[in-house]
């Protein structure tokens, strides 16, 4: 029996009510596992005494100054130390620099009296979830996990091969720890290499998407990654910073990371440029513009809005003097820092009414050759018209 924990209440009353929130999972697959109580979810802390493992799963944000904040992190393990029980496993899965495990969480741990050479078992293992993908999921993607003796590793192996066709095993936390941050600075790094590439191609009048798409031809060597407004999601805006802090505590600086950021963060600031002179183009100023933005969550087909571009991006056109309406299918609200604002219907008035349609998200609902064929003018920073032609197009990296 798996046993949830959580101290939103809301979270688990939807849990034991067999009610997902999660778009990744069906209420139905919940609801035959609540039904045959192999899963119940609590708010009580002391229930975790009656586990044999414990798997911390807590958010690990960044400070307002992109620091990490370990602070949910700390707060669960020394509430886990006060119900630590002899023969435990604990396994941290929140994504966190190296050392976090064994310079934050085992000491915490030990503050119990009971030490994790002898008593308990520590191990961290990362998750690695794509939010969407149809393909991969929890069962077929392999599992790492670093254990702080060999005891701790062949014990989380044990734990996850109940759930994973592949776990592998890491000779110490702190190689897990930095497997799961290097996957996303790889992803990070590239990203932000493509947007570069697309912001010189749009000088020498060259498609970037047909570029990505010409190389992706090359059966080795090569994946492909694509431009975009910037990037978001909750790990690869963030994680990389928790590397770049504690490489500083070595007077080391992650320079790769650092620049890919730079890159990746000015995107939005790049896409609102490219707004005003396409509208200038037409004879309109952004300022006093209609403008109407596709898409709000961070990438396409996903309710998640956390450090979305789009919303950015919206900021930054507002700020310009911009009338900005939206729509995703998957976000009915969203918050600003000036006001909130409502999803609108994609009517036909919407979109005549718009001085430029902007694609910042490609959710695949949405129908391009409608796009083009309502819009004015459309700004496609996901190459998501490519293959139509139209005067009305404008495309990031072109
Ligand atoms: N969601 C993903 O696809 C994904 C993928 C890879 C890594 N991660 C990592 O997993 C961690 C969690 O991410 P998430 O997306 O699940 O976050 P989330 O915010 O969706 O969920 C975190 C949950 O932890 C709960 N929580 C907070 N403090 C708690 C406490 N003291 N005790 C018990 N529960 C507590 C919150 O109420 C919330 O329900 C982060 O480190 C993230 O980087 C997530």
């Amino acid at each position: 029996m798996v046993l949830g924990f959580d101290i939103q209440r809301s979270r688990v009353n939807a849990i034991n009510q067999g009610k997902s929130y999660i778009a990744d999972v069906a209420s139905e697959q919940l609801k035959a596992v609540v039904s045959h109580n192999l899963l119940q979810a609590t708010t009580k802390q002391d229930r975790l005494r009656e586990t044999d493992a414990i798997c911390i799963c807590v958010p690990t944000p960044l400070t307002k100054t992109k620091d990490p904040d370990l602070s949910y992190v700390i707060h669960e393990s020394k509430e886990i130390s006060k119900r630590l029980q002899p023969g435990q496993l604990v396994v941290l899965e929140s994504t966190t620099y190296p050392g976090t495990t064994r310079e934050v969480v085992l000491p915490i741990l030990e503050s119990s009296k009971l030490r994790g050479d002898t008593d308990f078992y520590l191990a961290y293992s990362p998750e690695r979830v794509d939010p969407g993908n149809r393909k991969y999921n929890i069962k077929n993607t392999p599992k790492i996990v670093g254990g702080i003796n060999s005891q701790s590793t062949e014990l989380a192996q044990a734990l996850y091969s109940q759930i994973a066709k592949t776990v592998i095993p890491a000779s110490s936390p702190d190689v897990a720890e930095m497997t799961k941050i290097f996957e996303n600075v790889f992803r990070s790094v590239n990203i932000a290499l493509v947007n570069e590439l697309a912001q010189l191609c749009e000088k020498l009048g060259v498609s970037v998407w047909e570029v990505i798409d010409a190389a992706s031809t090359k059966p080795f060597g090569y994946m492909p990654f694509y431009p975009g407004p910037g990037i978001g999601g909750h790990c690869i805006p963030l994680d990389p910073y928790y590397l770049a802090n504690k490489a500083r505590e070595f007077d080391f600086h992650t320079r790769f990371i650092e620049l890919a950021a730079e890159i990746n963060e000015a995107m939005p600031y790049h896409v609102t440029s490219q707004i005003l002179e396409a509208l200038n183009d037409r004879g309109k100023s952004l300022n006093g513009a209609k403008i109407l933005v596709l898409g709000v969550a961070y990438k396409k087909d996903v309710e998640d809005i956390r450090e979305s571009p789009s919303l950015k991006l919206i900021q930054l056109l507002r700020a310009k003097g911009a009338d900005v309406s939206y729509n995703d299918p998957y976000i009915p609200k969203i918050k600003l820092s000036k006001g909130n604002l409502a999803s609108v219907k994609l009517t036909g008035k919407n979109f005549s009414s718009a001085d430029c349609v902007i694609i910042a998200t490609d959710h695949s609902c949405y129908n391009m050759d409608k796009v083009v064929a309502r819009a004015k003018m459309v700004f496609d920073t996901r190459g998501a018209t490519r293959g139509l032609k139209g005067n009305n197009i404008v495309r990031l990296g072109e």
